[in-house]
């Protein structure tokens, strides 16, 4: 038996300032799409803003339903779509903010293992890193890679095995 170690990287800031201005705006498109959210179920707002690699920004929300599964979270409903709208450009970011109680989370908000696993099949469909931010008001979380957020990943190659 041999132990092996996972280990993911995340690069922390304390403020927004800290980041280029690019990014900057991208958490900001993030922050203005929890406004779009159709959340009457949880009152949980989530917003994703989506920037691709021909400068386009791509935002959307989660949206709810009365039949409680067949709604969708933030980070899914942006990813969908910029892949229809723009199936063959890359994703260079994702970032991700949410909304409750009338104010911005306190904390970063991580993405579920569902959505992890739709962002990483675009990273390997483009073959491109897809960075991913997480706004929180006291803390911004950057990882550099969507793989970072999901060891031991379930993809296409294993349907070839
Ligand atoms: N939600 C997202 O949109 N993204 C996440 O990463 C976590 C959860 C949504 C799903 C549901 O509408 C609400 O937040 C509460 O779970």
């Amino acid at each position: 038996m041999k132990k092996i170690q996972h280990i993911t990287t995340v690069l922390e800031y304390t403020s927004i300032e800290e980041l280029d201005s690019i990014y900057q705006n991208l958490i900001n498109k993030a922050k203005e799409a929890t406004q779009s959210s159709y959340s009457p179920y949880s009152n949980f707002k989530v917003g994703a803003a989506i920037l691709l690699e021909n400068g386009e920004i791509i935002q959307g929300s989660n949206q709810e339903n009365s039949a409680y599964p067949s709604g969708l979270c933030a980070e899914r409903v942006a990813m969908f779509y910029a892949n229809s709208k723009h199936p063959d450009i890359p994703v260079k970011c994702i970032a991700i903010a949410g909304y409750s109680n009338d104010q911005f989370l306190e904390r970063p908000l991580p993405p579920c293992g569902s959505c992890r696993q739709v962002l990483l099949e675009t990273q390997e469909r483009h073959n491109t890193p897809m960075k991913v931010l997480l706004y929180g008001q006291n803390q911004i979380l950057e990882i550099e890679n969507i793989k970072q957020l999901l060891p031991l990943y379930f993809d296409k190659d294993m349907l070839d095995e």
